[in-house]
């Protein structure tokens, strides 16, 4: 389905909003649910089509899932061992999150199964999973590391102490989840703190997670107990609109009920960093997870040097701040995040691309991006046609360029934002940009 935006140059955001419901926490919600005993209730949860994809996976190997009506879902768990054999392919249609951590859960049954993508995911590397997983004694085939992936059934897993090279939750989770069904106790160190959404979820489920340094831990055959999951909105879909407010001097936006978990912040660090002026209000606990109210005032942004220990806690929010940042004055660089080049598109580089054809070139790094900052302009970006390559996060960013720009930004293929931002166009609408929908 070809659908495009056009966004209105200029203007300004202001409003109270509250974005959808936190993607990784979604998806976890469904699995950890249907793997429970008992019926878990979700509040908050994300409609957007990659946790439905999870949804109807597990629809399709026997679990009961009542909903999504207003944010609400009831899975009727199964127990750990009560998965039943699917009657065709599993789609994970444009989704990491699915399809890596599925393959934790996959790998332990006793039946077999086949999962597929999208184009996208079709091109993403899955060895970082497969291979770890192998040394449990799973049996996982895949297209030279890529999707799709035949998953062969196995008698039991065991148990690993695994160091993982890069810093991914969805390796670790992938391993933890495998760990349920392994003789003994999996390991699973981190070369740096990644989101630890697994780990709470687990324990809100019951589940004893060992946590010891940069090593977190888990027993198999632990049952895991149903329970309500509230989940918050989403840091990483709010980070347009942070984005959107800091970079238009006069802007004033509240974003409700925003995640605030630790390994998730890097956003408000690098945009802090920068100059940007963000209050948490009402901070609070909400089924083990940290909830505050954001508060953003438009103002004048300053490049920085990006602490390479924030990468891993802003990975999904570069592309909105490679916005930031050209609307910056001075020079701001990003080192140590390939991770980029492997999400659902090369985010280095179709956001370098994106950048030079609406008249702002910047410098492509391996493992970054130079930006020189032209936050003395009023209107940084010309305006013109980007190519979003099928990816959510590249459209919306662009999306929100247009409010620094001397013309209209067209932003083609834009369909995917609903993977993870059902109702983007209409809240942005509601706060301020002129988007229309092209389609
Ligand atoms: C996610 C982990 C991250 C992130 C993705 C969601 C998760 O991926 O980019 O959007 O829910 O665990 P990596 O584990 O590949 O860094």
């Amino acid at each position: 389905m070809f659908q495009a935006y056009e966004v209105a140059p200029g203007g300004q955001v202001s409003g109270d909003i509250r974005v959808p419901g936190d993607k990784s926490i979604s998806h976890r919600a469904i699995m950890f649910g249907a793997l429970a005993e008992g019926d878990t209730v979700v509040n908050g949860f994300l409609e957007g089509a990659d946790a439905l994809a999870t949804a109807q996976i597990f629809r399709a190997m026997g679990v009961q899932i009542d909903g999504p009506v207003d944010g609400r879902v009831v899975v009727h768990g199964v127990g750990l061992h009560g998965l039943k054999a699917p009657a065709g392919d599993l789609d994970c249609g444009n989704s990491g999150t699915s399809m890596r951590l599925l393959c934790g859960i996959l790998a332990g049954q006793r039946f077999g199964s086949r999962m597929v993508g999208d184009a996208s995911l079709s091109r993403r590397p899955m060895r970082r999973v497969i291979d770890p997983l192998a040394t449990m004694g799973a049996r996982i085939d895949s297209h030279e590391g890529k999707p799709p992936l035949q998953v062969h059934p196995v008698a039991g897993l065991k148990a690993v102490d695994f160091t993982m090279p890069v810093a991914s939750a969805q390796v670790k989770s992938a391993l933890l989840l495998a760990g349920l069904y392994a003789d003994g106790e999996t390991r699973v160190t981190e070369p740096a703190p990644t989101r630890d959404h697994t780990e709470r979820m687990l324990t809100a489920f019951g589940v004893q997670v060992g946590r010891d340094g940069a090593t977190a831990s888990v027993k198999g055959g632990q049952a895991l107990r149903a329970t309500q999951v509230d989940v918050p909105a989403d840091i990483s879909s709010a980070a347009f609109f942070l984005v959107a407010a800091a970079i238009c001097p006069g802007s004033d936006l509240i974003l409700r009920h925003v995640g605030m978990n630790p390994t998730r912040i890097g956003v408000l660090h690098v945009l802090r960093a920068m100059g940007a002026d963000i209050t948490e209000l009402n901070p609070r606990t909400v089924g083990g997870e940290p909830v505050a109210d954001l508060h953003v005032r438009g103002g004048h942004l300053r490049g920085i040097a990006i602490d390479p220990a924030w990468v891993p806690l802003a990975i999904d929010e570069f592309p909105a701040l490679f916005i930031a940042a050209a609307c910056a004055e001075g020079t701001t660089e990003l080192r140590g995040a390939e991770e980029l080049r492997v999400k659902e598109s090369d985010r280095i580089q179709v956001m370098a691309d994106g950048l030079a054809a609406i008249g702002f070139p910047v410098t492509v790094l391996p493992d970054g991006m130079r930006i020189e900052g032209r936050g003395g302009e009023a209107t940084p970006f010309a305006g013109g046609t980007i190519q979003s390559h099928g990816d959510h996060r590249i459209a919306m960013s662009f999306t929100v360029a247009a409010l620094r720009s001397r013309g209209a930004i067209r932003v083609e293929d834009t369909a995917n934002v609903g993977t993870s931002f059902p109702g983007f166009v209409d809240l942005a609408r509601q706060v301020g940009l002129g988007v229309q929908v092209l389609g």
